[in-house]
């Protein structure tokens, strides 16, 4: 073989990695997720809509449940600030005189459509699923449509619309009071003949079956909020009584399975979210991206006490919030745990030392350590989680370096560092479910775990990467 053939071959290898490293970098348009917490306050059961013109639309329950509102704003932040329209009010008398509860915001066909339910003041209890369109561009101009019944196939109790397109069909979900047992609500999905219509019977994908589920209430399962990834079909509901008791359950089912049949749901055993960290009763929202158009974000309602009055209905403080959804190496979402209210840099913190992984003596050079510090909710201690390839890659903010298994090592207490974001399998990171919203960071070239080593709790704690066994000093959380 010529040296020139040779060089060239050399050549074309060099340039094939560069192009490849290239590719692996991590892809622009992530960012550090800090809407204002709270995002809305006063608004509970919210729905966001991410719209291709680009503006958030937001609905809600409001506190007196008299009246459907829409708002929208280019940024998550900008609803905070965001004027509401009132979109329909309810009349002195008749079917919606009571209470409207949990619309949600679709846009359909050319035309957009609120999706709620109301009752009458004589039963505020007693509610029936609406919905009312318009074909404006602009919703919150436009002139809407009277109400009009959403039915089910049966009357009783019925609430918390939530519809999704999914492989050409568009599904409907909800919760109502099943004639089979005491519960306070079923949950149903039904594909749907056209944006005000259902085309097959209601099939029940789930009912209370766990004593979590059953908190001061008989049992409760409803506010089903969808969410399409990693090739599958899942669906966030609320369970319990709507006091500190509330929280998350989560269903999934494969893409490719049959929606309608009973059999494709399966139910996480355990809660995925629940109250934590001064956040009571996290539940009943939806799910968006931030404006970056790839980081999956989780919206909820809490407040920020445990005991609600007069009642745990009508205690106007359910304020939405909005933070970061992840995924954990199986593909399902990882809910971690509410961060506190006025939190808006989360760090990562460990839960045997409550200390925070920390960019140390806020160095900027390839090479930083990382070490543990007091958690304070500055820029050292800000990271960009972002998903690429089914890892995660994350950038510390103060260093714009990402966090690195130096050297590519597979010791035992080898360094962690800060290095160049350069996508490679030293700085992939697996999310690990520990439970209770806590998680490990497991690297993908080491396959080793983020490990707080020594137990030491002291700041400038040693971080390094250990032996993954799910132990507190490899538990973390954000916040
Ligand atoms: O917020 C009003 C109702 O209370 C919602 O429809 C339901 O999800 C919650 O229990």
């Amino acid at each position: 073989m010529s040296l020139r053939s040779t060089f060239g071959r050399r050549l074309l290898a060099a340039a094939a990695a560069t192009l490849m490293v290239a590719a692996l970098a991590a892809p622009a348009s992530a960012q550090f997720i800090e809407p204002p917490s709270p995002l809305v306050k006063q608004r509970a059961d919210t729905a966001i809509h991410k719209h291709t013109d680009g503006y958030y639309y937001m609905t809600a329950s409001v506190p007196d449940y008299k009246r459907l509102e829409l708002r929208r704003a280019t940024t998550l932040a900008g609803l905070g600030t965001a004027t509401p329209t009132t979109i329909y009010q309810a009349p002195a008398s008749g079917p919606l005189s009571g209470w409207i509860w949990a619309p949600d915001v679709k846009f359909y066909d050319g035309a957009w459509y609120l999706y709620f339910s109301a009752s009458p003041s004589s039963n505020t209890f007693d509610q029936r699923l609406y919905w009312t369109r318009t074909t404006s561009a602009n919703p919150l101009t436009g002139s809407w449509s009277a109400p009009a019944r959403l039915t089910t196939g049966w009357e009783s109790f019925q609430l918390d619309p939530a519809s999704f397109e999914h492989n050409g069909q568009r599904y409907f979900t909800w919760a109502q009071d099943s004639p089979s047992t005491n519960y306070n609500s079923h949950m149903y999905i039904a594909r749907m003949a056209s944006p005000t219509s259902l085309a097959t019977a209601a099939t029940e994908i789930a009912r209370p079956t766990y004593g979590w589920e059953m908190e001061g209430v008989a049992g409760v399962v409803e506010g089903p909020s969808p969410l399409l990834k990693n090739g599958r079909v899942f669906i966030a509901y609320s369970a319990s009584a709507t006091d500190s008791r509330y929280k998350l359950g989560l269903l999934s089912a494969s893409g490719t399975a049959n929606l309608l049949d009973p059999t494709s749901w399966s139910k996480s055993p355990v809660p995925v979210f629940q109250t934590a960290n001064g956040v009571h009763g996290p539940g009943h929202g939806s799910f968006t991206v931030a404006e970056d158009n790839r980081t999956d974000l989780l919206v909820f309602h809490a407040r920020d006490y445990a005991n609600p009055t007069p009642d745990a209905l009508r205690d106007p403080n359910r304020h939405t919030r909005v933070q970061q959804l992840y995924w954990r190496d199986n593909g399902d979402p990882f809910f971690g745990q509410p961060l506190p209210t006025g939190m808006t840099k989360p760090g990562i913190r460990g839960q045997h030392s409550n200390k925070c992984v920390d960019d140390w003596e806020r160095n900027t050079t390839p090479g930083a350590e990382v070490r543990l510090y007091d958690c304070t909710g500055s820029n050292v201690q800000a990271w960009e989680l972002s998903y690429v390839g089914g890892y995660y890659r994350i950038r510390n903010q103060h260093a714009n370096l990402c966090l690195d298994n130096w050297n590519s090592a597979t010791a035992l207490n080898s360094d962690v560092r800060l290095s160049t974001c350069n996508g490679v399998a030293a700085q992939d990171w697996t999310i690990l479910d520990r439970g209770n919203g806590w998680f490990s960071l497991r690297n993908r070239h080491s396959g080793l775990c983020l490990d707080n080593y020594g137990w030491d709790t002291a700041n400038g704690a040693r971080i390094s990467q250990y032996t993954c066994n799910g132990n507190a000093a490899q538990l973390w959380r954000r916040g």
